[in-house]
């Protein structure tokens, strides 16, 4: 069975993310999106809420499975035994963080290796970040994330 393990922080996950993990359903039979515990940066939804959201907005797409992990995303694709990590590169600019994550990653375990998706042209621009700023700067979501994501989001900056 074809496997690959698509990690992040989906803080939160967004169309751009979405595109991408549809794109890796048609290739693998199965993806597991894995949902970084306790990223190397702030984050604003707790882990709890980052991984209900990715749940929820994956639902329909076939060949799928969310799971959150902690650690070395290597010893993590090791203890499932796969040897795929997906990643996506939305531009130039993502190119060299890409990069050296693979190489690191390689580094660490050879036997693993990274491929890069592209998404749709429409979603290249995306950042969490930005959707970040916009939810609390009262802007419409309804380009950027799915549903569930902006009710949530909107919940947490409403009890901010
Ligand atoms: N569409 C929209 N946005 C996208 C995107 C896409 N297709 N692909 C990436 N992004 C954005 C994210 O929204 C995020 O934006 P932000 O920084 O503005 O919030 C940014 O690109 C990167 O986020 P993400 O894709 O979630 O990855 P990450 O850089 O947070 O890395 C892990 C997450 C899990 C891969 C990494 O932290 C990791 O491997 N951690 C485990 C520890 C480890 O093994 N470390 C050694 C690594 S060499």
């Amino acid at each position: 069975m074809s496997r690959a393990i698509y990690p992040g922080t989906f803080d939160p996950i967004t169309f751009g993310h979405l595109d991408i993990i549809e794109r890796a359903s048609h290739i693998f039979e199965e993806t597991i999106i894995a949902v970084v515990k306790k990223p190397f940066k702030s984050v604003f939804l707790p882990y709890k809420d980052r991984l209900k959201l990715v749940q929820e907005a994956t639902k329909s797409v076939k060949g799928v499975r969310v799971e959150g992990f902690s650690g070395l995303v290597v010893d993590y694709a090791k203890s499932k035994n796969i040897n795929i990590i997906v990643r996506g590169i939305r531009m130039l600019s993502d190119f060299e963080y890409e990069f050296q994550m693979a190489l690191t990653n390689r580094k660490l375990n050879p036997k693993i290796e990274t491929i890069f998706l592209m998404p749709h042209p429409k979603y290249s621009y995306l950042s969490s970040r930005l959707i970040r700023e916009i939810a609390y700067l009262g802007g419409n979501l309804d380009e950027f994330l799915p549903k569930c994501c902006i009710e949530e989001i909107n919940k947490k900056i409403k009890s901010k």
